[in-house]
């Protein structure tokens, strides 16, 4: 396998990757200066247990990967590459707030795009609109529940002529390059985790009692350990309401100073959806945004695969 670290890359676990690695065809060729590289050499449809190895191991030290295939992997083969990993997400929220149909078969594949049951495009009042624009704020997936999401893989089936780039930041590179002194004083903080919190920065504002009682906050710590590579890593969302224990504002504070402090362009990549793309993601090593396209008049179909930490409750 190839890893070349001349780019600067910090080496995350980068040892254990090459005697892994070694039997796999995987190769990585990294797409910015401190995250992200492009795999190659591997098919995603047919992967070996050595290939898996080898795709955590390249995602441990890498964060977010890039895989350009012809055509789109089909539904089962998505969700098969993500069962070979954990446990699937199952996203019932959607059609709650839509009071509708899903458009997609399974309750594992997430619909991230703009389209209704029918296949049209969504109306502009409709909630769902409003619940995906909650994504065009900084976050990472999940992290509103316990059971936190760690690999989310979203594959593009239909692409907008422009704009609706994902921009992705490292949050183990942004944890790095704290001030020491803030890294010991945000070091033992928790923050609570609401999507209500998210999706009434999104637009979303209608939401009743019954529905926020189906999704209560969670909390999680602002610092942590990533149980997998063991690089420490801030754990921030647009989720992330304030700090427990911490006045509101006080919290909010803080959590907006860390999160400009984690998106500076340095620690960002953008990257450019072609049809057929998957893009994988550590959730708890990374944050990620949706950017704006015009919505109600071009189709972006986007469906996504997460896999969490542990098996969801019905
Ligand atoms: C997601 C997400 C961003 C995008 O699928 O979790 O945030 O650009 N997507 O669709
Ligand atoms: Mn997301």
């Amino acid at each position: 396998m190839d890893t070349p670290n001349k780019s600067g890359h910090d080496d995350y676990g980068g040892n254990v990757m090459d005697a892994i690695v070694g039997k796999s065809t995987l190769k990585a060729t990294p797409l910015h200066p401190v995250f992200v590289a492009e795999i190659s050499g591997i098919d995603l449809k047919n992967l070996s247990q050595a290939d898996l190895d080898a795709i955590v191991a390249a995602i441990n030290q890498y964060g977010v990967l890039v895989f350009h295939n012809d055509s789109s992997l089909s539904d089962e083969e998505h969700m098969e590459f993500g069962r070979r990993l954990g446990p699937l997400q199952k996203l019932k929220m959607l059609t709650m707030i839509g009071k509708s149909k899903p458009r997609l078969k399974y309750q594992t594949m997430i619909d991230v795009g703009n389209l209704d049951e029918t296949g049209n495009l969504l109306e502009e009042n409709d909630r769902r609109r409003a619940y995906h624009n909650g994504n065009l704020l900084w976050h990472t997936d999940a992290s509103f529940d316990d059971n936190r999401a760690v690999y989310s893989m979203l594959s593009a089936h239909s692409i907008p002529p422009a704009g609706a780039d994902t921009d992705f930041a490292d949050m183990r590179a942004a944890y790095n390059a704290l001030p020491e002194a803030k890294k010991i004083a945000v070091g033992g903080l928790m923050a609570e985790h609401s999507i209500w919190y998210s999706r009434a920065l999104g637009g979303l504002t209608d939401v009743t009692e019954a529905e926020k009682a189906t999704r209560p906050a969670a909390h999680h710590k602002l610092v942590h350990i990533h149980p997998v590579s063991g690089k420490a890593s801030l754990y921030l969302a647009s989720h992330a309401s304030h700090i427990v224990g911490w006045a509101f504002e006080k919290g909010r504070a803080l959590l907006d100073e860390l999160t400009q402090f984690a998106t500076q362009e340095r620690f960002v990549y953008s990257h450019k959806w072609r049809v057929g793309d998957i893009v994988m993601w550590d959730n708890l090593a990374t944050m990620h945004r949706a950017t704006p396209f015009e919505d109600t008049k071009y189709k972006r179909d986007m469906r996504r695969v997460t896999v969490l930490e542990r098996e969801m409750a019905d």
